[in-house]
């Protein structure tokens, strides 16, 4: 080796590279929630709509002057080799009235074929879903994938636990990164508040046993429902949520890239946990480059065990109805 190579040896970073699969308002918002916060060096963005597809990437490219660079473009899948990440956003979305939980047949055939292809072209990848209803489609895409199951997990309750900090901290007057709440389970209607364990600065806000606050027991019930409620309040005014849940796959997608061991209620398989037996849902769980790779045994109370059961059965119900 030359002198300088043997002084300064050169160090190729790989770039770190991103494929977001599906141009919609939620794709988007992830692009655009990724690009401003630097997280990644190239973003490869997959449509059926090539058109739409067009104009939304060169809409991205004209704000580069104002950020870091970063290496935007329209692709396929086989544009998506050597990717850190591929972000799953394809299918249908909820219309005004309709559950997540209603979307599963469409979406599900759609992985049939999508999944394979990205196996194919982006093999080392670590697979996050967002679709819906996404848990299911978590599991649906570990299945049909054969990855491990640290490497295929869902965006889950990370935004629903945003929400529910968001609205305790805004009851009490309080920068929501300073409050630590968790929603478990399924993102969607059987999903859980983990009362008992709201804390700030480990001050538990309510006693473990939560019924003995009956006094603000109505305004506990008038949160939870707001974070509950929330997709449904959105998608009626606007077609679609976008922005939070751009936010929250730019944080998982910045825990895994930059191997930062966040603790996340991403969705993942679970096994063994409270009972619970092969199913992807939410709980804490650490988010790092291999993906999950350690999920947090929460102790609950009572009541939150029980729902977090019965959100894991209405799970498991729509996985046995599915033939993979
Ligand atoms: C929501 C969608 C992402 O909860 O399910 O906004």
């Amino acid at each position: 080796p030359s002198l300088e190579e043997k002084i300064i040896p050169s160090i190729i970073r790989q770039p770190r590279k991103g494929v977001i699969i599906g141009a919609g308002q939620v794709g988007m918002a992830c692009a655009y929630s990724l690009l401003i916060q630097n997280i990644l060096d190239e973003i490869v963005i997959v449509d059926i709509n090539q058109h739409k597809l067009a104009g939304e990437v060169m809409d991205l490219n004209h704000g580069l002057p104002f950020l870091e660079p970063t290496l935007i473009r329209a692709g396929t899948l086989a544009d998506g080799e050597n990717a850190d990440i591929v972000i799953i956003t394809a299918g249908a979305k909820q219309k005004p009235g309709e559950t997540r939980l209603d979307l599963v047949n469409r979406n599900v055939e759609i992985f049939q074929s999508l999944i394979p292809e990205v196996v194919k072209y982006c093999s080392t990848a670590i697979l996050l879903i967002i679709t819906n209803p996404v848990d299911i489609m978590t599991y649906v895409c570990l299945k049909i994938s054969g990855l491990p199951s640290s490497s295929v997990i869902g965006s889950g309750t990370v935004l629903d636990t945003a929400r529910f900090r968001y609205l305790l901290s805004e009851k009490l007057q309080l920068d929501p990164r300073s409050l630590h709440a968790y929603i478990i389970g399924e993102h969607g209607d059987s999903e859980v508040p983990v009362w008992s364990k709201v804390n700030i600065s480990g001050m538990h806000i309510l006693d473990e046993t939560r019924e003995e606050d009956e006094q603000i027991e109505p305004e506990l019930d008038k949160i939870f429902a707001q974070v509950k409620n929330a997709a449904y309040e959105i998608i009626q005014r606007k077609g679609a949520t976008s922005y939070a849940i751009g936010l929250a796959v730019a944080q998982i997608t910045q825990s895994i890239l930059r191997n930062q061991n966040r603790v996340l209620t991403v969705s993942s398989l679970i096994n063994n946990i409270h009972g619970i037996q092969d199913v992807c849902l939410s709980l804490p769980a650490v988010v790092n480059r291999q993906g999950v790779t350690r999920v947090l045994n929460l102790s609950l109370n009572q009541t939150e065990l029980q729902q977090l059961q019965l959100s894991s059965q209405i799970l498991r119900q729509i996985i046995e109805q599915l033939d993979l």
